[in-house]
């Protein structure tokens, strides 16, 4: 379903929208100020080799390439992976079926198929690649796609930032591999599926072909993803990279702050979890419909019998200066680094006064 932006006047106090919405920190902004740059399209920047170096190592890959956005490291990725003709499964509501213009089948040729959610929200199950394979002609006739890739999306962002466990992600790469796919992991999140399990995030993306990671989501910094992948396709990406228009010249102010964020941020991103969970957890005692997350998005729906949609919901809060976005059928809360303990409980505070209001 898509989302939908609630636009209040009402000046935002807690702004629960999503994890992008972080201002950078003076540790950031400082290390920008001070960043050691040279023209990265001529013959690199010094700061974003060395962030692209120490992600890849991060990811466990052989090589990385810095990009401007999520949207655009899973653009240069599928476009490295597939050609004209070609087909890649995600699963539902992946951000790449849904978020990104569906770049992916006009930019990159793949045309997308979608896989179920067996094992869970956003969770496709082993048997899901197994018989979407099947499904595919076993010799194509030459009008015949020709399927070569699955996405996976971990954490999984529209289904509540779930996570795939480490195991369920071996199990998911292997069985793609086994029918001789490739696996890109759109991996935006992947700190806090990471995180949630007490892994490295490469422990956590498993062992897939290409992996995109942000640092702009969760991790604060105000601009920059990076697709890790091996040295080739590495040097393929940053071609179309360049024929995107995302080479970048003096790019080591941005790759700064990148650098702070892994170093003081990733640290502490469980932090996000564990307050995600508290909130759920104040919305349950509302009498909302809210699972508790396995990260840091809150998905809540209005209480059985109440008359309210998530619409009205989310207007109510938003009325009272809590950012919240309208995604499907339920509202989406998401903590992020600058949500600490008392702007939770202002955001808890607002939420139940206007819930009240609202019954
Ligand atoms: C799972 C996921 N992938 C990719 C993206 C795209 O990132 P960007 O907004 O930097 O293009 C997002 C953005 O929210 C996301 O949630």
């Amino acid at each position: 379903m898509p989302s939908q932006r609630y636009n209040s006047l009402v000046p935002i106090k807690v702004d629960l929208r999503s994890d992008t919405v972080t201002k950078p920190s003076q540790a950031m902004r400082q290390a920008m100020a001070q960043a050691e740059v040279g023209d990265d399209v001529i013959d690199r920047d010094p700061t974003v080799r060395l962030l692209e170096e120490r992600t890849a190592n991060i990811m466990a890959q052989p090589a990385g390439l810095f990009v401007p956005s999520g949207s655009m490291s899973n653009l240069v990725a599928l476009m490295t992976h597939l050609g004209r003709g070609d087909r890649y499964f995600a699963p539902r509501s992946a951000h790449i079926l849904t978020h990104e213009l569906g770049t992916a089948a006009w930019l990159a040729g793949g045309m997308a198929g979608e896989l179920p959610w067996s094992l869970g929200p956003g969770i496709p199950s082993p048997d899901d690649v197994t018989a979407a394979a099947q499904e595919e002609p076993a010799k194509p006739a030459y009008y015949d796609l020709i399927a070569r890739l699955l996405c996976l999306e971990n954490t999984h962002n529209q289904a509540g930032g779930t996570v795939i466990r480490q195991a369920v992600a071996f199990q998911l790469v292997d069985a793609a591999h086994q029918v001789g796919w490739s696996v890109h992991l759109d991996g935006a999140r992947i700190w806090h599926a990471a995180a949630a399990q007490g892994l490295t995030p490469s422990q956590a993306a498993g062992p897939v072909d290409s992996v995109t990671v942000c640092f702009s989501k969760g991790l604060g910094a105000p601009v920059g993803s990076m697709l890790c992948a091996p040295t080739g396709f590495i040097e393929q990406a940053r071609r179309w990279r360049k024929a995107l228009g995302g080479g970048m010249r003096q790019a080591g102010v941005l790759a700064a702050a990148a650098l702070v964020a892994l170093d003081q941020e990733l640290p502490r991103i469980d932090q996000d979890r564990l307050r995600a969970v508290r909130l759920a957890s104040a919305l349950r005692e509302l009498g909302l419909d809210s699972p508790e997350p396995d990260t840091n998005i809150v998905m809540v729906r209005p209480a059985a019998g109440s008359g309210l949609t998530p619409g009205q919901l989310a207007a109510a809060w938003a009325a009272a200066g809590v950012g919240c976005l309208v995604m499907g059928t339920a509202v989406r809360l998401v903590t992020h680094r600058d949500i600490d303990d008392s702007a939770l409980g202002q955001a808890v505070d607002l939420i139940a006064n206007a819930t009240r209001q609202a019954a």
